[in-house]
C-alpha cells in the first residue's frame, strides 16, 4: 500500500467510526409501561422533545399498569446481552439494579452540569444515586393517595367530597343508591396494593411508615392493620362483579362515563381524564383518599441509562431532556404527575396538578412524605410482591382481616 492510499483508507476508517457513532448517538431504545391513552400522549411529549434534539425514539413499550411486567421483560433482554438504552424504572427496582448489576451507566457528568444537586429533592434522591453517583435522571413525582371522582355522581349524591373514612362511605353509599358502581377499581394487586398505601396511610401516618418502611413486625401484625384489611374488606363490597383482572385506565373509563362514581388511584389517572377532554372541578373532582390529607405516598418515575461502554450523546441528550424544566412542565401537566425539580412553576398545571404540587412540597417540608409500598418506594420487590400476595388474597375473601395481618407479618419476615 502506498502511503497515499494508506492515507485514504485511514481516513475513510475515521469516517466510518464517525458515522457509526453518529448514528448510535441518534436513537434511544426506551423501555416503558406507558401505554395508557394519557400515558401514551405523556410518552408523545418526550418522544417529540427528543426529535428535536436529533435524537430518534424506538419504541419499547411493555403493558401492564405499575411496570411489573415491564421489569420482567427488562430482566430478560439484559440477561439476554441486548439491553436497551434506557429504562423507566422505580425506586428500589433502582437500587437494585445498580448495587447487584453494575450496568447502570453513570450521570454524573450531565448531573453536574445542569446541576441536579440543588433541584432534586433528598427524598428523591435516595433513589436517583447510588454511592454518590447519580444513575437515574427522575422525570417526575406522582403519588398514590388520591380519589377521582365524578363531578356528576358526586353532585347527584349531595354533593359534598368527603374527608374522613366515614364521610367516605356516606357518598359510596349514597351512589350505590342512584344505581352505578360506587367504586371502580380492577382487581390486580398491584391496583389493590395501591389501594391499600392510601388505607394504611389513613389510618396513621406512623402507623404507615412503622409497618412499610421500617418493616415493624408489631405495625404489621397488629390491631392498626387488622382495622385497614377491615376497611379494604368494605372497600370490596363497594366494586362490582367484573372487577377482577381489569385494567386501571379502564376503571379510569367507568368513572369518566360515569358508570361507576369514584377510583382511587395515583395520578396518572388524571391522565385519562384530561385525554377524554375531562376539565378537573366541572367533570371530575381530585380529593386526597380521606384521612390523608397533608400527606403524601409518592412515586417517582425514573430513567436510567445502560451503560454501553461509556455514556452515548443520545443517552446523555436524554437525560438532559429529561431534567429540563420547561419540558417537566410540558410533560408532567400531560401525565398527570408533578415535577420531580423543585424549581418548575405550577402556572401551566390545573387545579388539581397546583394541589399536587403545594402537597408534595407541603410534605416534604412537614416530614410528611412517604415512599409507596405499591409502587417500590418503601422496600424492595421481594417484600412488595410479598405484600400484594396477602392484600389481594385478603381482598378476593381468602383471609379475614385477623389472617390477614398475621400472614402479613409471616410474607414480609420471609422477604427479607
Ligand atoms: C406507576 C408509574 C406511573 C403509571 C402507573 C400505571 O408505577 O409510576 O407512571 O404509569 O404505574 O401504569
Amino acid at each position: 500500500m502506498t502511503k497515499k492510499s494508506g492515507l485514504r483508507a485511514t481516513a475513510s476508517a475515521v469516517v466510518f467510526a464517525l458515522t457509526a457513532s453518529t448514528a448510535m448517538a441518534d436513537d434511544v431504545e426506551v423501555l416503558h409501561w406507558w401505554t395508557s391513552g394519557g400515558e401514551a400522549a405523556a410518552v408523545g411529549v418526550l418522544k417529540d422533545d427528543l426529535e428535536t434534539k436529533g435524537v430518534g425514539w424506538k419504541d419499547m413499550p411493555v403493558a401492564g399498569g405499575g411496570g411489573g411486567d415491564a421489569m420482567t421483560v427488562l430482566r430478560a433482554r439484559v440477561v439476554a446481552g441486548d439491553a436497551p438504552t434506557a429504562a423507566q424504572m422505580l425506586g428500589f427496582d433502582i437500587k437494585d439494579w445498580a448495587s447487584t448489576t453494575g450496568k447502570l451507566g453513570n450521570l454524573n457528568a450531565v448531573a453536574e452540569k445542569e446541576g441536579w444537586d440543588a433541584v432534586v429533592p433528598p427524598a428523591l434522591q435516595e433513589f436517583s444515586k447510588h454511592d454518590g453517583n447519580w444513575i437515574a435522571a427522575p422525570v417526575n413525582v406522582h403519588s398514590t393517595n388520591w380519589v377521582w371522582i365524578s363531578k356528576s355522581a358526586l353532585d347527584a349524591a349531595g354533593g359534598k367530597a368527603p374527608e374522613t373514612w366515614d364521610e367516605l362511605i356516606t357518598v359510596l353509599d349514597a351512589m350505590r343508591a342512584n344505581g352505578i358502581t360506587p367504586l371502580a377499581h380492577g382487581g390486580q394487586a398491584w391496583q389493590d396494593a395501591t389501594i391499600f398505601d392510601a388505607v394504611v396511610l389513613g389510618i396513621g401516618a406512623d402507623f404507615y411508615k412503622a409497618a412499610f418502611i421500617d418493616m415493624d413486625e408489631d405495625a404489621l401484625g397488629g390491631a392498626q392493620m387488622v382495622e385497614a384489611f377491615d376497611r379494604m374488606a368494605t372497600l370490596r363490597t363497594y366494586v362490582d362483579d367484573n372487577f377482577s383482572g381489569r385494567d386501571w385506565n379502564l376503571a379510569s373509563a367507568m368513572v369518566i362515563e360515569g358508570t361507576a362514581g369514584m377510583q382511587m388511584m395515583g395520578d396518572w389517572a388524571k391522565g385519562e381524564f384530561l385525554k377524554a377532554g375531562q376539565v378537573p372541578g366541572e367533570d371530575f373532582v381530585c380529593i386526597r383518599f380521606p384521612g390523608t390529607q397533608g400527606k403524601v405516598t409518592f412515586n417517582s418515575d425514573q430513567f436510567v441509562m445502560f451503560d454501553q461502554g461509556g455514556a452515548s450523546e443520545a443517552q446523555m441528550a436524554m437525560a438532559a431532556s429529561v431534567m429540563n424544566p420547561t419540558f417537566q412542565s410540558a410533560f408532567n401537566v400531560v401525565k398527570g404527575s408533578v415535577p420531580a425539580r423543585t424549581d418548575v412553576s405550577d402556572a401551566a398545571f390545573d387545579d388539581c396538578g397546583k394541589k399536587g404540587m403545594a402537597d408534595f412540597a407541603e410534605a416534604n417540608a412537614a416530614g410528611g412524605l412517604y415512599g409507596s409500598m405499591a409502587h417500590g418506594h418503601a422496600n424492595p420487590a421481594a417484600v412488595k410482591n410479598a405484600i400484594y400476595d396477602v392484600v389481594t388474597a385478603h381482598f378476593n375473601g381468602e383471609y379475614d382481616s385477623a389472617t390477614a395481618a398475621e400472614e402479613l407479618v409471616n410474607a414480609v419476615l420471609a422477604a427479607q
